[in-house]
């Protein structure tokens, strides 16, 4: 820290940090722990929706006083970005000193939002999951699709990713990118449901629509399933997601808050939020046959887990420009 002044990470310093996917799997447990305990602040999500439709840019403030972490991230999420050839994702994070108050750092959170998002799934799975899973579905092979294959690798056995997308040419460069990163087979589909049969764990990553598409019809998923809704319930049939023993989110108040504005109007009841989830407070899967499903929305606190790191090894390795307060 430097008196009178933050520092600034663009996406390609915050990158250039060289955070792994499995700390920030650690990160996010210790996270959500501190959520299960009652110990961390993090109202729900306000959000402005420019240009209507399924657009957003949400706020979202957190402080996780364990990991002496305080700050807010402002994202957008615009669907219709990837016919411009724009990212869906993009925003800032700031982040304050919390025993002062005063901002330490502004950084690009598009990186931090892709990794963050798939590592709360791989602690959900943790705990949802058949311990052996090895098959993987991935439905929306863009940013998430990717990011959830580094993740689920790192807790699981994994041996072959069944790929699926509207946009054929996605499946094509998910498949070369993921070949070439990972020791594993992918196996491109042209039907949905061969990334959703004979699965052990199912990744939707598609765009997040208010009346969903629901492309996922009850039975397509085998027994035993862990799903991983990262695009709400947009891709899932309501019949599909009812066949789940348990239907756990990351924090239920944002989930009712997401219903109050028009989202998730047919879901099964909750079984349990990842923090009860991570500190035992509610039992994840309990037998081998039990389809279950994580249905994260995405919460501050996964960003404000990853933050505080960034920035002090950002400072070790010199990375970023010192802007006046
Ligand atoms: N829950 C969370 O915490 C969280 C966090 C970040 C992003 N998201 C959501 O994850 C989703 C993916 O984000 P991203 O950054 O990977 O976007 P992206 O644009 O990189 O990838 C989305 C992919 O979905 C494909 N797609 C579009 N419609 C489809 C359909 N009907 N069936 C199959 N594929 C379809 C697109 O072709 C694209 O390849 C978005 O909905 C985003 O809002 C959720």
């Amino acid at each position: 820290m430097k008196p009178g002044q933050l520092l600034y990470l663009s996406q390609a310093e915050v990158v250039a940090v060289g955070l792994t996917m499995p700390e920030i799997v650690d990160l996010l447990e210790t996270a959500f722990r501190e959520k299960g305990e009652g110990r961390v602040e993090m109202p729900p999500k306000p959000g402005i929706h420019p240009g209507g439709g399924d657009n957003f840019i949400h706020a979202m403030p957190a402080y996780i006083p364990a990991m002496q972490s305080a700050g807010v991230k402002w994202v957008s999420g615009f669907p219709g970005n990837s016919e411009r050839g724009l990212p869906y994702i993009t925003g800032l994070l700031i982040l304050n000193d919390p025993q002062t108050g005063i901002p330490l750092a502004v950084m690009d959170c598009e990186w931090i939002t892709a990794m963050r998002t798939a590592a709360a799934t791989a602690v959900a799975a943790r705990r949802l999951a058949r311990p052996e899973s090895s098959v993987l579905g991935i439905l929306g092979c863009g940013v998430q699709g990717r990011t959830h294959v580094a993740a689920l690798d790192v807790l699981f056995p994994l041996r072959r990713v069944m790929a699926y997308d509207i946009r054929p040419e996605a499946v094509r460069s998910f498949a070369e990118e993921i070949k070439r990163r990972f020791d594993l087979e992918v196996v491109p589909v042209g039907d949905p449901r061969r990334a959703v049969g004979n699965c052990d764990m199912v990744v939707t990553s598609g765009p997040i629509l208010k009346v969903p598409h629901a492309t996922i019809q009850a039975d397509w998923w085998e027994r035993g399933t862990f799903a991983s809704l990262v695009d709400f319930d947009s891709f899932w049939h309501p019949a599909a997601m009812k066949q789940a023993s348990k239907f756990c989110t990351d924090d239920i108040p944002q989930l009712m808050h997401y219903q109050r504005i028009g989202y998730f109007q047919d879901i099964p009841p909750i079984h349990a939020d990842l923090g009860e989830l991570v500190t035992g407070k509610k039992p994840g899967r309990e037998n081998v046959a039990e389809r279950t499903i994580a249905c994260n929305l995405g919460l501050a606190l996964d960003d404000m887990a990853v933050a505080p790191t960034i920035y002090r090894r950002a400072i070790q390795k010199g990375l970023g420009a010192w802007l006046p307060l």
